[in-house]
């Protein structure tokens, strides 16, 4: 584990501007930076990074947060991978928190097996390049198959030697140990004679998520039958075949970029595509996709398009893996090649935008795909036909989504020529629970749901409450420590005329003071789950910290409640994003106007709660089963104390 000290070096340290300048083109804009999104493709620049604030926002995406959070957004780091990558940028020494002699062992034993790995991956291509034998056999090879060098270094292929020990003696005489060499599966040993596994084979290694070797795949030259045309490392401490997918290292920057993932079988497939210029693909390496790997995907995207090589029974087979990416609720689409091609084939013969139409055209819904494919199998078939729905609906009922689920029971109704209602009941048989659910539902939600599959949802009114809501965590953020001269309007009974008088009498406070107490008065209660866990954090830290700021708040927070920071804070850049030059004048007038603004949300939103008030208390007194006339006290009590929130605001009351 990282010590909390050096974690908080790091967020002392690492300026945003710093490190998203390493992966976006940034321009100087008034205080702040804005560049081109490293999140969409867009034409005029809507990122922006404060310097000030030492945050960052995409407003093409809605993403933003801190050095670590862009990390973790742009490079798909875990939390402890940016910190290190930021404490290496800042030349920070990592303190780890005492380990147990056990884990540092272990911790030592992964590492030796990444360097033997990182030794071997530079070994072979070492090979491949360098030598006679390895451009004579290896390189021709990949040549053959039409990879450029670029695509050669790039996926960092090589060759292993065809000698029985070639690889093993150059790493022990590098001083790597035997034991490590074996437990990688690099070596074989047998008594006291050692292999080289990969002998005579070209080479791919497998990168993790963050470009480290885990492992390689060998590919024999020749066509001998005997032998496997793929050879793999076997299982370790640091290669699990099933939770890995082969070019995701690659892949992951264009699959969240593109909101899409390419699933192939072989490496070769991967690497023709990427060539192409396909650069959202990864393969599952020829075996059955697990939930793992599935998850790997779910972090970048939520859509995945599964490429079929062209041959019928490869299909069927394929299939029945596919429900576990319903399973995680992503979007399925499938893609078949032409009979005798296979995503490697088409990609070499193809340009890229007869690559790219081809998979647009092609490419179909998987519960859509799978509803034909079972109807033409059937083929009227009344026995076979009753499986097919038992199979279809298997599939359907793995989807998470109820309304989703219930789309593709009246699509398939349709494709497959079953009524609605016998689909639903097989699915109460796989389901039962599922099924009262959805029947419910869906006798209830069935006519909104056409009209929101034909047109779009409505934009929602403005939220005024969320809106208000919003604004006080955004005047805490800004101002929550400032002391202001508040001018409060306190009602005073005229001693000549024994009226009741608003008269302003001043007093200097913190803001966050203000609001606490104000809010409090009127027993007020966030109705935003996200701003009422933010509003008491607020409260607490600015209690207790003098020095507050918005950089170390941020950094307590956890990932949504920072983002959620991070987009308040950016609300007024997006404004200044189209009005660079008036920036300054906006934020002074701002400053000039705290006390204002402060005395101005919270009464629109004392206002706004009375209006809410009355308007229950008058449904509460039409449904007639309540003491009208209590009711009417207290509606009349409410007007009144709006009338006065009204004068206070300025404002006169519309009736
Ligand atoms: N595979 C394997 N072991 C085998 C055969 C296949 O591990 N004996 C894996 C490899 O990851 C391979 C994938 O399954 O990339 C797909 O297999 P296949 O379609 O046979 O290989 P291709 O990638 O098409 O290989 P090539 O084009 O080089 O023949
Ligand atoms: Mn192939």
């Amino acid at each position: 584990m990282i010590s909390q000290s050096t974690i908080a070096k790091v967020f002392e340290t690492a300026r945003v501007e710093e490190v998203i300048g390493d992966f976006v083109q940034l321009k100087k804009a008034g205080s702040n930076f804005k560049g081109l999104s490293p999140f969409s493709d867009e034409r005029t620049p809507s990122f922006m990074v404060s310097p000030v604030k030492q945050i960052w926002k995409d407003f093409s995406s809605g993403k933003g947060g801190n050095a670590v959070t862009f990390l973790m957004e742009h490079e798909h780091f875990t939390y402890p991978e940016a910190i290190k990558y930021l404490a290496k940028k800042y030349n920070i020494e990592i303190e780890e928190t005492e380990q147990t002699d056990e884990q540092k062992e272990q911790a030592n034993a992964r590492e030796s097996l990444y360097l033997v790995n990182t030794f071997a991956n530079e070994y072979f291509q070492k090979i491949l390049h360098k030598t006679e034998k390895g451009q004579a056999i290896g390189l021709s090879y990949f040549k053959e198959r039409g990879f450029t060098n670029e695509t050669i270094k790039k996926f960092n292929l090589g060759y292993s030697l065809d000698e029985w020990q070639a690889f093993t003696d150059e790493a022990l005489e590098k001083g790597y140990q035997l034991e490590f060499l074996e437990k990688t599966g690099l070596t074989i040993v047998k008594e006291d004679r050692k292999f080289d596994r990969f002998k005579g084979r070209v080479m791919f290694p497998i990168h993790s998520m963050s470009g480290r070797v885990l492992g390689f795949g060998g590919r024999i030259l020749g066509n001998d039958k005997k032998a496997a045309k793929y050879l793999n490392s076997p299982e370790s401490d640091i290669y699990h075949k099933s939770k890995i997918l082969y070019g995701i290292y690659f892949a992951k920057q264009s699959i969240a970029k593109e909101d899409n993932c390419y699933l192939v079988e072989g490496y070769t497939d991967v690497i023709q595509l990427y060539q192409r210029g396909l650069k959202n693909v990864v393969a599952s390496s020829g075996t059955a996709l697990t939930p793992e790997q599935i998850r790997l995907v779910n972090r970048l995207t939520k859509n995945i398009t599964v490429l079929f090589d062209g041959d019928a029974a490869g299909i069927r087979a394929s299939i029945r893996g596919i429900d576990l990416i319903l399973e995680q609720g992503m979007n399925v689409k499938v893609c078949t090649f032409p009979e005798g091609e296979d995503p490697d084939s088409f990609a070499k013969n193809n340009t890229l935008e007869e690559l790219t139409l081809y998979l647009e055209s092609n490419a179909k819904d998987f519960i859509q795909f799978k509803a034909s494919l079972l109807v033409k199998e059937a083929n009227n078939d009344p026995i076979k036909k009753a499986e097919t729905i038992r199979e279809i609906v298997n599939s359907i009922a793995k989807i998470p989504d109820q309304i989703k689920k219930e789309i593709y029971i009246q699509e398939c109704s349709k494709i497959m020529d079953i009524s609605e209602d016998v689909l639903f009941s097989t699915l109460a048989q796989i389901d039962k629970k599922t099924f009262q659910e959805a029947n419910k539902n869906f006798k209830k939600e069935q006519k909104a749901f056409d009209v929101i599959r034909q047109k779009e949802q409505p934009r929602p009114k403005v939220d005024v409450q969320y809106e208000l809501e919003r604004k006080i965590i955004e005047i805490l953020l800004l101002y929550g420590n400032t002391t202001e001269e508040f001018e409060d309007l306190v009602l005073k009974e005229n001693e000549a005329t024994g009226d009741l008088e608003l008269e302003p009498v001043s007093h200097r406070a913190k803001v966050f003071e203000k609001v606490y107490l104000d809010l409090q008065e009127d027993e007020m209660q966030f109705t935003n789950e996200m701003f009422k866990n933010l509003y008491y954090t607020l409260i607490d830290t600015l209690h207790r910290d003098e020095d507050f700021s918005t950089r170390t708040f941020m950094n307590s927070l956890d990932q949504s409640l920072a983002n959620e920071v991070t987009s308040i804070l950016m609300d007024d850049e997006k404004y200044s994003l189209h009005k660079w030059d008036t920036k300054n004048i906006i934020t002074k007038e701002k400053k000039h106007t705290i006390a204002q603004l402060v005395n101005q949300t919270i009464l629109s939103l004392r206002c706004f709660l009375i209006d809410k008030k009355v308007e229950e208390y008058q449904s509460e007194s039409q449904n007639g089963n309540a003491d009208n006339k209590a009711i009417l006290e207290d509606v009349k009590d409410y007007l009144g104390l709006k009338m006065l929130l009204s004068r206070k605001l300025g404002k006169v009351i519309g009736s």
